[in-house]
């Protein structure tokens, strides 16, 4: 059973929603699923841009058959090699064993190395053209966003770029496909959430791939997940230029961990001294409960990070210890921070946390907040004193 998705005359959206994996990458949680978009364009030549993780195979080609209505397929192009979108390659290559598969040269070392093919390959450049008959696709290399053989494909005739990754969202696509037929306001945080956990470490391409992209007119993004963005083209290049460039809005995180709840009740108190002093978008996250995916998300979202810890055996609690590692992984700039936590015969866990702040080359906050078991009625000056100082550093 399938009905097929027509995005102008001759370009089809033959992808599939995944409802049913639980884990992204066997690690971030897909409560709403996600979709694996691939797309044809039909004229003199055939051209089927992407694949399908592997599980749905029988679905995509299903969708495929359907619009090729009898034609053959004469091109493959795969824009990236993630398995969610190469890991139909081999079946496809089976079924239409005359397809051409375009790719760029590390593109064509993937496909040996993964699966084992050589056969039919077309090796293209940056900026290289394939003449499909009416439609001209031109390929742009776009390098580390978010894999050394990402490639997009920009179709000159429509003005449409196929981006990959580039642009997509968590969550499956309920019924539509275009934006102008779905909820936009429930892809936007899952699109940040996106980009945090899979593509985050990767600005500076994000960057180049945006500026060698700035002179073209875009009047549809085709990616390989979530929406196909036509009434919300800005918003979207606007939303990855601000996230790769760590530019972020006016907002504190609190990410803390804690045992027996001393840290937490800092946590909490240092919440409120904000909301007085004026801050909007006040988030608390217990690292131990929150998932790390959204925790992220948040950080990327907000200037101000604040991180609070006890010491454990010594050292951070290791809740704090993990969230640690995925911001140096991503090296997150540009953010306005300030530590506190808890310890009961020697605290170790702020000093650990003043040097990674020192180390990440944050814009720290002088006051901390070491505080000896329950502490004292002054920690409650120190805790204001600094959600003061976080408050006019974000103001500044
Ligand atoms: C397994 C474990 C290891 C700990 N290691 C240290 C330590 O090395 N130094 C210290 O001063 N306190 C240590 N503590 C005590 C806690 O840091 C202290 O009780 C703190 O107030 C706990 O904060 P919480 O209530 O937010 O969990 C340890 C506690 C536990 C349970
Ligand atoms: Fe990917
Ligand atoms: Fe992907």
């Amino acid at each position: 059973m399938s009905r097929i998705k027509k995005l102008t005359d001759d370009i089809y959206f033959v992808g599939v929603n995944d409802r049913h994996t639980h884990l992204f990458e066997n690690m971030i949680p897909l409560p709403y699923g996600i979709s694996y978009n691939a797309y044809i364009i039909t004229d003199e030549k055939t051209a089927l841009i992407d694949t399908v993780e592997i599980s749905f195979s029988e679905q995509f080609i299903e969708n495929i058959l359907l619009v090729l209505n009898g034609k053959p397929l004469d091109y493959l192009i795969v824009n990236h090699m993630e398995p969610d979108h190469s890991g139909s390659i081999k079946m496809i290559q089976r079924i239409f064993p005359k397809v051409q598969i375009i790719g760029n040269s590390k593109t064509i070392g993937m496909i040996d190395g993964f699966f084992g093919l050589t056969e039919n390959m077309y090796e293209v450049k940056d900026g290289d053209i394939l003449s499909l008959g009416k439609h001209q696709l031109q390929f742009y290399l776009t390098p580390m966003v978010h894999w050394p053989e990402t490639m997009m494909t920009y179709d000159t005739t429509t003005c449409t770029l196929f981006s990959g990754d580039a642009f997509g969202s968590f969550r499956a696509l309920d019924g539509g496909v275009l934006d102008s037929e779905l909820n936009t306001e429930l892809y936007w945080d899952e699109m940040r959430r996106y980009y945090a956990n899979i593509v985050g470490k990767y600005g500076v391409p994000v960057q180049k791939a945006l500026q060698k992209l700035s002179g073209i007119d875009l009047q549809m993004i085709c990616s390989t997940h979530g929406p196909v963005w036509t009434d919300n083209i800005a918003d979207t290049v606007a939303i990855y230029n601000k996230l790769s460039k760590y530019e972020a809005d006016r907002g504190v995180v609190i990410a803390y961990g804690s045992m027996y709840g001393n840290t937490e009740k800092m946590a909490e108190l240092f919440a409120s001294y904000l909301v007085d002093y004026g801050m909007p978008n006040v988030l608390v996250h217990n690292l131990s409960k929150s998932d790390p995916s959204e925790v992220l998300r948040d950080i990327f979202k907000y200037k101000g990070l604040v991180l609070g810890s006890p010491t454990y055996s010594n050292e951070l609690y290791p809740k704090v210890n993990e969230l640690l590692a995925k911001l140096k992984t991503r090296a997150i700039k540009n953010r306005v921070f300030g530590c506190f936590g808890s310890f009961t015969w020697a605290g170790n866990s702020v000093n650990m946390l003043k040097e990674f702040g020192a180390e990440m080359q944050w814009d720290c906050c002088q006051v901390s907040i070491d505080q000896k078991m329950a502490g004292t009625k002054n920690n409650n000056t120190e805790i204001e004193a600094l959600a003061k100082e976080l408050c006019s550093k974000i103001r500044e």
